[in-house]
């Protein structure tokens, strides 16, 4: 059976409920697998037809956890996963961009197929305080990622991607 793979970090909670609002929206289409980065494997990888990343921007960069997760999975897989299809969603205080860039770049590689464009939310952590704060993701935010999700998916059941 055709499944799709949810792969998410979260240091503060905002990407954990997007990524679960993803796999929400995917469940009702198609076998959805949600997986932290910590403990998503290259077998995870290649059993699945379709993806999702989803994770913070730290520092202008991917969050670290979900950079390793590609950097263990990277050439394990390379050449297998040619033109699967995938999508992106990054949460970020102010910025997200380049998360979301780094992304693209290692997905050009294993020479995916971007199918939605980006979902980067922004929390408007400013302050230490309030960037360390566990962080609630507004429903209508929510929305979109449960559509994200369920785009995909229904694409993947459909034979679409
Ligand atoms: C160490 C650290 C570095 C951060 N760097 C950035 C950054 O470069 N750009 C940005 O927009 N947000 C930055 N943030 C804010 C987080 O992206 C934001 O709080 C987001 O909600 C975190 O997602 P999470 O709740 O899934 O961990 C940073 C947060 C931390 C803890």
């Amino acid at each position: 059976m055709r499944r799709l793979l949810i792969v998410f970090h979260s240091r503060t909670g905002g990407s954990r409920q997007m990524a679960e609002a993803a796999a929400d929206g995917a469940r009702a289409e198609i076998q959805t697998i949600l997986r932290p980065a910590d403990q998503a494997t290259a077998e995870d990888v290649l059993a699945a037809a379709g993806y999702i990343f989803c994770a913070p921007e730290n520092l202008a960069a991917l969050s670290g956890p979900m950079k390793d997760f590609f950097d263990r999975c990277y050439y394990p897989v390379l050449g297998r996963i040619e033109g699967r299809p995938y999508a992106q969603m990054v949460c970020a205080g102010s910025d997200g961009e380049n998360a979301a860039r780094q992304t693209a770049r290692i997905a050009t590689g294993w020479r995916l197929r971007e199918v939605q464009p980006p979902i980067i939310l922004c929390t408007h952590a400013q302050t230490p305080e309030a960037i360390l704060a566990p962080k609630t993701i507004a429903e209508a935010d929510l929305s979109r990622c449960r559509d994200l999700g369920q785009t995909i998916a229904a694409g993947l059941a459909m034979g679409v991607f």
